[in-house]
């Protein structure tokens, strides 16, 4: 499928779900407002990868938790979960930044699902979405 549509309506602060589109996992997390906090805590010149990686925003677009995060709805937070290592899938809620935890080589990301350490040389990517409404986003 091209694009997919997602029911985002049950998740809490804290809750997660995963749909898969173009046969990648899609997460797609309503993060909670520590979440929110530490990854903006973050400055740019500590990140590996400073670009956003989010293909909703121009190519260069820095990696602040803003453009990470859903435009305007900071709580909301979709990523393509592939390890830009070797395409491994990361684990949620793990690690030392209790974002993702790569177990095949030990990359760890952020909450903003951003590279802080490890063999992975990218921040997990952005995909193409949109909010179709308030409960509901249009992946691809
Ligand atoms: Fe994730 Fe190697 S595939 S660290």
């Amino acid at each position: 499928l091209a694009s997919t549509e997602v029911d985002i309506g049950a998740l809490q602060p804290g809750d997660s779900l995963t749909v898969k589109w173009r046969g990648k996992p899609v997460v797609v997390r309503n993060r909670t407002q520590k979440e929110i906090d530490d990854a903006k805590a973050a400055s740019l010149s500590e990140l590996k990868d400073p670009v956003a990686r989010n293909a909703n925003l121009q190519l260069d677009a820095p990696a602040t938790d803003a453009n990470r995060a859903a435009a305007g709805k900071e709580n909301w937070f979709v990523m393509v979960n592939v390890c830009t290592h070797l395409g491994c899938i990361p684990l949620g809620q793990s690690g030392e930044y209790n974002g993702w935890f790569c177990p095949c080589h030990g990359s760890v990301y952020d909450t903003a699902g951003r590279i802080r350490s490890g063999p992975a040389p990218e921040n997990m990517a952005v995909p193409v979405y949109s909010f179709l409404s308030d409960t509901k986003i249009k992946i691809g």
